[in-house]
C-alpha cells in the first residue's frame, strides 16, 4: 500500500506510554519506510516543555529500545513538535490547530489528522468536544480518534464516555486499542484457524472438549496501584484482552477479510457468551489476590503492602473463569481462562484440547488413557504453535506415546517491545479497523463482566489468597476438576 502521509497529535506525550510504545513505534515505521518524510507529530500535555525537550525524549525513548544511526533519528526528531496544553481552555484547541495546518504546508501532508489519546481518561470526553467546537476536526482529509483503555470502568461509564466521543467522530474514524490485538500470534489465530485445511472441519464441539486461556504476569501491580484498586483483574484483562482472545477462537469464517465482516463474526461469538449472574457466579468464577511468595528466588510482598493499596484490599489479582457459548460451534464445550499478576511467570498461552477418540484400541505405560491430542497457540513470550499427537513407543511394548511438534516464529521474546503498537498504528493510519474494538464488542462484553462484578459484591465467599509465584489458588483449579479437567501446564521457555 502507499505510504500514509499523516499528522499524529498525542494526548499526554509527557506520559509513559508516548515514551515506552509510541515514540519508538513511529520511529519503527519510519525507519522501515512504512511511512515517508510526509509526517508531522505534535505532542500535547500540561508540562511546559518545550520542541527541544521533547525531541531531547523522543531521542531517548528511541535509543532505549533500538540501535540507532544518529543522523537518521535526528532528522527524525525534527519532526516532532510540543505544545503545552490545557485540555479545559481553547486557546489550546486554537493553537494546535494552527500548528496543525502549518506542519501540513512544511510536510506536504494532505489534511490527515489522528488524535491519539494517551492519557487518563478523564479527559476524553473534553477533549473530543473541543477538537470539533473549535474546529480542529475540520481538515482536508481525514480525521480520526485513537483511544487507550480503560474504555470505561463499567457499561454506563463506558456508554458515557461513547457519547461523548461519538460527538466528534463517526464510529468508523474511532480506532479503540485492545493492544492484544496488535500481538503478532494473536492475529495468526485467524491463520491458523481459516487457512488450514485440516483444523476447521473439527474446530467445534464434536471434536474439541475444552479450550483454555492462560495470561500470567509474573510482575505485581508495579506502581499502579490507585488505578488497579478500582479495577482489579476481571476489568483489567478479561473485558478487554481475554474476551477478544475468546472471539477469535471462536468466531464462524468471516466471508472476506474486511473489518466489517471479522468484526461482525467476533461480535456474535459475544452475542451467544452465556450471562452469569447472582450466586451462580461463584460456580464459573473464581477471583484471588496475592499473597506475598518468592519469585525467581526474590521474595516479594502481598499485594495488600503494595503501595497505594488498602491494606484490606479485596481487589483480585487474579482470576479465572468458565465460558459457554450457546450457539451450534460450541454448545457443551467450556472456554477456561486465567489470569493474574505475581504468578509463575510473565506467558500467554491458549490450548485447545481434542476429544477421546470413539473407541480407544492403545494405552500406554499404567493402562491409562492415552493422552489427547492438544493444540497450543504460544502468543508470548515465546510465538509459535505445538501440536500434541501420540504416536508408538520404539520397541516391542506397544505402548504410545505423545509427540509434540514444535513450530515457532523465531525466537525473538517480543514482551515489551513496542510492535503491537507499530502494527496498530500502521492499520489506523491505513485505515483498517479490523484489530480494533467496535463498540458493540465494548457495550457487550461489558455487559457480560458487569454482571460477575455484581455476583461478587453480593457473594459471600471470601476472596482466597495464593502465594506469589505460584499458578493461582486452588480454588481455580477446582473449577475444572469439577468438570474432570485440570490446566494443561505452562512452561517456562
Ligand atoms: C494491560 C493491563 O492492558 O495489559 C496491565 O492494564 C497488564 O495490567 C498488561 O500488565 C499486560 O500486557 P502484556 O502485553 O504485557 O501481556
Amino acid at each position: 500500500p502507499d505510504q500514509p502521509k499523516t499528522s499524529i497529535v498525542i494526548f499526554g506525550a509527557t506520559g509513559d506510554l508516548a515514551k515506552r510504545k509510541l515514540f519508538p513505534s513511529i520511529f519503527n515505521l519510519y525507519r522501515k519506510g512504512n511511512i515517508s518524510e510526509e509526517f508531522a507529530v505534535v505532542g500535547v500535555a500540561r508540562r511546559p516543555w518545550t520542541n527541544e525537550v521533547l525531541r531531547e525524549k523522543v531521542c531517548e525513548a528511541v535509543t532505549d529500545v533500538f540501535d540507532v544511526e544518529q543522523d537518521k533519528l535526528d532528522r527524525f526528531v525534527n519532526h516532532f513538535n510540543y505544545l503545552p496544553f490545557d485540555v479545559t481552555g481553547k486557546e489550546s484547541y486554537h493553537e494546535l490547530k494552527k500548528q496543525l495546518t502549518q506542519l501540513e504546508g512544511d510536510y506536504n501532508i494532505p489534511g490527515n489528522r489522528i488524535f491519539y489519546m494517551a492519557m487518563a481518561p478523564e479527559f476524553f470526553g473534553t477533549i473530543a468536544s473541543n477538537l470539533k467546537s473549535e474546529g480542529v476536526t475540520e481538515a482536508n482529509g481525514w480525521t480520526r480518534l485513537v483511544i487507550e483503555k480503560p474504555f470505561g470502568h463499567d457499561l454506563s461509564s463506558a456508554k458515557k464516555l461513547n457519547e461523548d466521543i461519538r460527538e466528534a467522530f463517526n464510529e468508523d474514524d474511532i480506532y479503540r486499542i485492545d493492544h492484544y490485538l496488535g500481538k503478532e500470534m494473536v492475529q495468526n489465530i485467524e491463520v491458523i484457524r481459516f487457512a488450514n485445511a485440516m483444523f476447521e472441519p473439527l474446530w467445534n464441539n464434536r471434536y474439541i472438549s475444552n479450550i483454555q486461556i492462560t495470561s500470567s504476569e509474573a510482575l505485581g501491580v508495579e506502581d499502579r496501584g490507585g488505578y488497579y484498586e478500582t479495577s482489579g483483574a476481571l476489568r483489567d484483562m478479561v473485558q478487554n484482552h481475554m474476551l477478544q482472545m475468546v472471539s477469535l477462537l471462536a468466531m464462524d469464517p468471516p466471508i472476506r477479510l474486511s473489518t466489517d465482516e471479522i468484526r461482525s463474526e467476533k461480535i456474535k461469538v459475544l452475542r451467544a457468551l452465556r450471562m452469569v449472574n447472582g450466586e451462580e457466579v461463584d460456580n464459573y468464577f473464581v477471583r484471588g489476590q496475592y499473597g506475598p511468595g518468592i519469585i525467581r528466588g526474590n521474595e516479594v510482598p502481598g499485594y495488600r503492602s503494595e503501595k497505594n493499596v488498602d491494606p484490606n484490599s479485596k481487589t483480585e489479582t487474579f482470576v479465572a473463569g468458565k465460558l459457554l457459548i450457546d450457539n451450534h460451534r460450541w454448545a457443551g464445550v467450556p472456554f477456561y481462562i486465567r489470569t493474574g499478576k505475581r504468578m509463575g511467570l510473565k506467558s500467554t498461552k491458549i490450548v485447545i484440547q481434542f476429544k477421546e477418540l470413539p473407541l480407544n484400541l492403545y494405552f500406554n505405560k499404567n493402562q491409562k488413557k492415552i493422552h489427547p491430542n492438544i493444540l497450543i497457540i504460544h502468543i508470548q513470550p515465546d510465538e509459535g504453535i505445538s501440536l500434541v499427537l501420540n504416536g508408538k513407543k520404539v520397541g516391542p511394548s506397544g505402548e504410545t506415546t505423545p509427540v509434540q511438534l514444535d513450530y515457532s516464529n523465531d525466537g525473538i521474546d517480543t514482551v515489551n517491545t513496542p510492535e503491537a503498537y507499530e502494527r496498530l498504528l500502521l492499520d489506523c493510519m491505513l485505515g483498517d479497523a479490523a484489530n480494533f474494538t467496535h463498540w458493540d464488542e465494548v457495550e457487550l462484553s461489558w455487559t457480560y463482566v458487569d454482571e460477575i462484578s455484581k455476583g461478587w459484591v453480593t457473594s459471600t465467599k471470601q476472596i482466597p489468597l495464593y502465594d506469589s509465584g505460584s499458578m493461582g489458588p486452588k480454588e481455580a483449579d477446582d473449577l475444572l476438576g469439577k468438570d474432570g479437567f485440570q490446566w494443561w501446564p505452562i512452561k517456562e521457555v
